[in-house]
């Protein structure tokens, strides 16, 4: 469909506002971006507060006193499978990370204090030691947005890596959505561009077919995809061990996770819902829920995820045509207002469109929530100060012996 018929057909008509006053070139970008947007998010809006959960039930972890005994088994089936060419590491690194407030991308964060040490180099880091214990490296995709793709290509080009070699890292851009007011107009970021956010981590499967990744992948032999978030600095990254009892375990994904702080912690936990794998929000949580208990005494909703899985290639692409939902968040977006001025709020004024990880779980047939030690594995930078920042990460760093 052309853009004169896609904003009729979804009453966004002022998209073209400015048409008449653009030249040739903007006039076929504008187009161009409005046909290349689905536009189909924005009925998410009316669906936003009547979104239904099913029936909730405990799912069992592996809790470090087994992942302690069978450690050499788990940790050989790992092995084998990174020596097999059969594992490949997925960077999402297509997020804003607004909060952290910098212009550059996420991973470009130096959390050093009497030396350089960006996110990126930390990350690498930890994916070394892994490569060096089974002697194979393991192809890196990082996953961009068409916002920070360049500075991110860049970055890695001018530190050389950070010594990761150049035929086993691979870049590759997720989609846009558009991003829109409260009352679903889309808003426009200049006069001929339309304004839009990365669509959210969940689409890293599709968009790494799209982007013909997946098939790099698969020459490679790839049959499982690590995939952790760029904000954990300290998370071990395609850990054999992890490998390893996912596989002998039989589940097509693997969940990390941390025992929660607190009943009330605010983490997704990891559970069941209608007898397939799910992650339960803390806010969904009931106290009953909350403390409820097994057989031991231990409580049964106590495992929240950090955003490190591990996914087969097989399942996902037999799932990757179930659409995943788009959850409507509110953000501070910039936009050009009706006199034709440029406006950053300071507040939220609408609505992005993500779709999330967390929905990828839930369709997949089985899942092992797999523990891992907080201290060592769980300091994730979303703030400058406080909670999950740079201070509270560069702690954690130094706890486990990195110099900064
Ligand atoms: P967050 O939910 O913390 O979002 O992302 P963010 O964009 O980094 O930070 P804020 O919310 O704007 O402050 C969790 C992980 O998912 C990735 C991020 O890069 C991070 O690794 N992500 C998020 C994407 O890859 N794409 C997205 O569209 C959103």
């Amino acid at each position: 469909m052309d853009a004169k018929s896609i904003v009729k057909q979804y009453g966004q008509e002022q998209l073209l506002r400015y048409e008449d006053k653009l030249s040739e070139a903007e006039k076929t970008s504008l187009y161009h971006q409005i046909e290349s947007l689905d536009f189909s998010v924005l009925s998410e809006i009316e669906k936003k507060s009547s979104a239904k959960r099913g029936k909730i039930t405990p799912l069992k972890a592996m809790e470090l006193s087994e992942i302690e005994t069978r450690h050499d088994e788990l940790f050989k089936a790992g092995a084998d499978a990174i020596k097999a060419g059969k594992v490949g590491a997925v960077l999402l690194a297509g997020g804003m990370g607004t909060r952290l407030g910098s212009d550059n991308p996420k991973g470009m964060y130096n959390v050093g204090i009497t030396k350089d040490l960006y996110i990126f180099e930390c990350l690498i880091n930890n994916l070394m030691d892994v490569v060096k214990a089974t002697d194979t490296y393991i192809p890196l995709f990082v996953m961009t947005s068409d916002l920070n793709y360049e500075s991110t290509t860049a970055f890695f080009k001018e530190k050389k890596n950070f010594g990761y070699p150049d035929e086993y890292v691979f870049f590759f851009k997720q989609e846009m959505a558009p991003a829109c007011d409260y009352n679903g107009k889309v808003f426009l970021e200049t006069p001929s561009k339309v304004a839009v956010s990365p669509n959210g981590n969940g689409g890293w499967f599709l968009s790494m077919m799209k982007s013909g990744m997946l098939e790099k992948a698969k020459q490679f032999g790839i049959e499982w995809f690590n995939i952790f978030a760029v904000d954990n600095v300290c998370q071990r990254i395609c850990d054999p061990v992890f490998i390893g009892a996912t596989i002998l375990e039989k589940r097509t994904v693997g969940s990390k996770v941390v025992r929660k702080a607190d009943p009330f912690e605010k983490i997704g936990v990891m559970c069941l819902e209608d007898g397939t794998p799910s992650i339960v929000e803390y806010y969904e949580l009931t106290d009953d829920m909350a403390y409820e208990t097994d057989e031991r005494g231990e409580r049964v909703y106590n495992f929240g995820v950090i955003l490190n899985y591990l996914f087969t290639v097989a399942e996902q692409e037999e799932i990757v045509n179930k659409s995943l939902p788009y959850h409507v968040v509110e953000k501070k977006i910039p936009y050009l207002d009706e006199n034709g001025n440029a406006v950053k709020p300071e507040a939220p004024n609408g609505y992005k469109f993500e779709q999330l990880v967390l929905d990828m779980i839930h369709m997949a047939s089985s899942c092992l929530p797999f523990e891992v030690v907080r201290e060592k594995e769980f300091a994730p930078i979303k703030n400058k100060t406080g909670v999950d920042s740079v201070e509270s990460a560069r702690e954690l760093l130094k706890k486990n012996g990195v110099e900064l």
